[in-house]
């Protein structure tokens, strides 16, 4: 069985690949820093006696996330990880255009290209796309950002339902994970981040036990889950105000 993921040379992505390489599935692992995947391929073949892939692609732009479908599919991957994302952290006036347009189209577009051509081309399996407790609230000084994740979240939940309510075999999970430690507070310009964090091992854990047990939605951590609870009752208002204040620390 072939698990491939976006976004392997780093953070999340690169703990799920460990985490199910000592489970002996075999790897298509895709990021743009080819010299970093050649690496982990060379770690997890020697230890773990598995097939890895690498595929370096921007994923970013859409003729590329079809050459890799056209690439890969042959493969068969029954786990698809929509994991390669970012963030950029700052008052909306002050980010440039071209940056957001940018993660709009790898958090977005690429993620929603790869869903539609790897459902497609599946007979069975799971396609697990990483958003963020961003993705539930309103997040100032990280607009772009946390409207990219609910962008993902609710596109998640509604293919999925369709997924099970036709018994296509084939599901749709949601990864929403909230700060993690990994380069993610680098590329987002991020001073710190913005809660403490929990490590990307850990959370790759958790995002592997929840695409075992088919959970749509995966919150890692008990804290990140009583946060997600405590938001349905709390006016927007609030949150805005709250998560200003949060953002603001790590501008
Ligand atoms: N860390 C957190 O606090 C946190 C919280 C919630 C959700 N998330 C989400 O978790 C996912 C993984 O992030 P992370 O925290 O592990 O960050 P990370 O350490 O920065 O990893 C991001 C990965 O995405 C890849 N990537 C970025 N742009 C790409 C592109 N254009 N084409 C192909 N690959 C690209 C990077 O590889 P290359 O640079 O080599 O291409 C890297 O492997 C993201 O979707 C992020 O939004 C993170």
């Amino acid at each position: 069985m072939y698990a491939l993921i976006t976004g392997a040379s780093s953070g999340i992505g690169r703990e799920i690949a460990v985490q199910l390489a000592e489970k002996k599935t075999n790897l298509i692992l895709v990021a743009r820093r080819i010299d970093r995947l050649n690496e982990l391929k060379e770690t997890l073949t020697i230890k773990y006696g598995i097939d890895v892939v690498v595929k370096q692609f921007d994923i970013s732009k859409q003729e590329n996330c079809h050459a890799l479908h056209e690439e890969v599919k042959s493969y068969r991957p029954e786990l698809v990880i929509n994991n390669a994302g970012f963030g950029r952290v700052g008052p909306f006036d002050q980010i440039p255009l071209e940056d957001e347009i940018n993660m709009l189209e790898l958090n977005v577009l690429s993620l929603h290209t790869l869903t539609k051509l790897f459902i497609g081309s599946m007979e069975k399996g799971v396609i697990l796309n990483v958003a963020s407790m961003a993705a539930f609230l309103p997040t100032p000084l990280l607009a772009t950002y946390a409207a990219s994740k609910a962008y993902v979240l609710s596109f998640s939940r509604a293919i999925d339902y369709e997924q099970r309510k036709e018994k296509t075999g084939i599901r749709v999970l949601a990864l929403c994970p909230g700060p993690v430690r990994t380069e993610f507070g680098i590329v987002a310009k991020a001073s710190k981040l913005s809660l403490p964090g929990m490590e990307a091992d850990r959370c790759a854990r958790i995002a592997i036990k929840g695409i075992t047990r088919k959970k749509p939605k995966i919150i890692p951590g008990f804290s990140m889950k009583v946060l997600q609870f405590i938001l349905r009752f709390i006016p927007t208002s609030v949150i805005l105000a709250i998560s200003y204040k949060v953002q603001n620390k790590r501008k």
